[in-house]
C-alpha cells in the first residue's frame, strides 16, 4: 500500500481570525428550520467499531446522508435554507421566523406569486433545489453539464423541474444556468460565489451544517480526531470545517479535505498558497460526479484555508474503495450505502491510513477517532452496481498507473 498516495499537501497554521458565520449558533436556527419540514428526521451516524480495529484506530464515524429527507444526499439542506432565506427577504420577515408550514400558508403563496429558481448542478445540489420549489409548489428550472448520468436528471424531473444536459462542463453550465436566470426573471441558487453573488451561497453553506449540527449532538461529548471532507466546490467542507471550529475551539480535529485528482481545484489552491483561486478546466471526468467542480467556492475557499489542515488530490479508485468497504462492513458493524462522493472521505481516510507517507502527515493512531460524511448513496444505481458488485475501479488498477 504504500506510495500509493502522490498528492497530499499539508498546510502552514493560519491562525488568521475571522467572523464565524457557520458556528453553533447558526447551526442551530438553521436545523429549526430543517426540522419543520414533515420529512425531517437526524440522519444514522454510524460507529464502525469493528473497521476501526482493523485500522488500528479508536473509533470510525460515518454520518449517512442518503437518508436526508428520502433524497438520497445531504445537499438539500443548502438549497432549501437558501430558499428560504430568499423567500423571508420578499416577505420582510427574519428566517428564523419561517416554518415549512408558514411557507404553505396560501396567504403567504399569494404574496409571493409564482417563483422559479435556477441552478446548476451536478445531481445533487439540483435535485434538492428541485424538491424545495416542488414542495413549495414553486418552479425550478436545473441545468446538468455533459456526461451526466441519465438516473439522475430523472430524478430531478420527478420533482417537475424542468432539466436539461448540456453540451459544456459544469463551469460553463453554471454560466448557461445565469443567463437563463437574468433572461426569465428566475431566482439564481447556486452553491458557489462569485462577485456580486455572495448571500445565495453563503445561506447553502449555513444550511449545511445542520449536519454538523447533528453530528455533534449524536457524538455524545466524544470528540472526534480526525474529519476528512469531500470537496466539488468546497461549500459543504468549508461549512463544516468552520461549524468544527467554532465547535471545539482549540480542540479542532485535524481536519483533511479530500477532491478527485480530475476536478482538484481547492487542492491546486492550498499548494500554490499565493492568495488566488485555481481552477481546473477540461472534461473534470471523475466517477465522483459531485466532485467534479473546476473553480472553487471563494467563500468556502476562505474558511478551508484557515480551518482545514491537509488537502488531499486522489484517483477514482479511492472511492471506489470506500464505497466497497462501506457497502460490504466487517461483521457487527452497519453496511452504508455509499456513492462515489459519498465514500471520498472514508476511502482516503483508511488508504492513508494504510500508507506509511501519507500517514506520517495525517497523524492517524490508535487514540484517533475518525468522522467522515457519506454524503450521498447511490444515486446513480447502475454505476454503484458496477464498483461495488463488479469490481470495477479496483485498487489493482492503480499500482500500474504512472503518476
Ligand atoms: C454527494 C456529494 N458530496 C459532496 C459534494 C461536495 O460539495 P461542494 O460542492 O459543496 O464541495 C457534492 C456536491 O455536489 C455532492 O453531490
Amino acid at each position: 500500500m504504500a506510495e500509493l498516495i502522490h498528492y497530499l499537501h499539508q498546510q502552514k497554521e493560519d491562525n488568521l481570525s475571522v467572523v464565524n458565520h457557520y458556528g453553533y449558533e447558526q447551526a442551530e436556527k438553521v436545523c429549526r428550520f430543517h426540522s419543520s419540514f414533515p420529512e425531517y428526521t437526524v440522519t444514522p451516524l454510524v460507529r464502525l467499531e469493528n473497521l476501526a480495529k482493523l485500522f488500528g484506530v479508536k473509533d470510525i464515524y460515518v454520518k449517512d446522508e442518503s437518508y436526508r429527507f428520502g433524497l438520497n444526499a445531504f445537499k438539500v439542506l443548502g438549497g432549501s435554507y437558501a430558499i428560504a432565506c430568499e423567500l423571508a427577504k420578499r416577505l420582510q420577515l427574519p428566517v428564523e421566523e419561517l416554518t415549512y408550514d408558514k411557507l404553505m400558508a396560501p396567504e403567504v403563496k399569494q404574496k409571493l406569486g409564482e417563483l422559479t429558481f435556477v441552478t446548476a448542478t451536478d445531481g445533487n445540489h439540483g435535485r434538492g433545489v428541485a424538491w424545495t420549489a416542488s414542495r413549495l409548489q414553486q418552479k425550478a428550472i436545473v441545468l446538468m453539464p455533459k456526461g451526466t448520468e441519465l438516473a439522475r436528471l430523472e430524478a430531478i424531473r420527478d420533482f417537475e423541474a424542468e432539466a436539461y444536459i448540456t453540451d459544456v462542463n459544469y463551469d460553463d453550465t453554471v454560466r448557461m444556468a445565469r443567463k437563463i436566470a437574468a433572461e426569465c426573471g428566475g431566482i439564481m441558487v447556486q452553491d458557489t460565489s462569485w462577485e456580486g453573488y455572495e448571500d445565495v451561497p453563503l445561506h447553502i453553506m449555513q444550511g449545511y451544517t445542520t449536519m454538523g449540527y447533528e453530528i455533534v449532538q449524536q457524538l455524545q461529548g466524544v470528540r472526534p480526531t480526525h474529519v476528512f471532507l469531500q470537496a466539488g466546490v468546497g461549500a459543504m467542507a468549508g461549512a463544516v470545517a468552520a461549524f468544527l471550529a467554532d465547535y471545539y475551539k482549540a480542540d479542532k480535529p485535524i481536519i483533511t479535505i479530500v477532491e478527485p485528482e480530475k476536478a482538484d481545484c481547492i487542492f491546486k489552491t492550498a499548494k500554490a498558497d499565493d492568495g488566488r483561486l485555481h481552477n481546473v478546466t477540461g472534461a473534470l471526468d471523475s466517477i465522483m460526479a459531485g466532485l467534479c467542480c473546476g473553480e472553487p467556492c471563494s467563500l468556502a475557499w476562505d474558511m478551508l484555508r484557515r480551518y482545514a489542515d491537509n488537502f488531499a488530490s486522489m484517483p477514482d479508485e479511492f472511492a471506489a474503495y470506500g464505497m466497497r468497504v462501506l457497502g460490504n462492513p466487517l461483521s457487527g458493524d452497519t453496511a452504508i450505502v455509499s456513492g462515489e462522493s459519498g465514500a471520498a472521505g472514508l476511502g482516503f481516510a483508511l488508504l492513508g491510513r494504510s500508507d506509511v507517507h501519507a500517514n506520517s502527515l495525517l497523524q492517524l493512531d490508535e487514540s484517533s477517532v475518525v468522522l467522515c460524511i457519506s454524503t450521498e448513496g447511490d444515486t446513480a444505481p447502475a454505476k454503484y452496481r458496477s464498483i461495488v458488485w463488479s469490481g470495477e475501479y479496483s485498487l489493482d488498477k492503480l499500482s500500474s498507473v504512472e503518476k
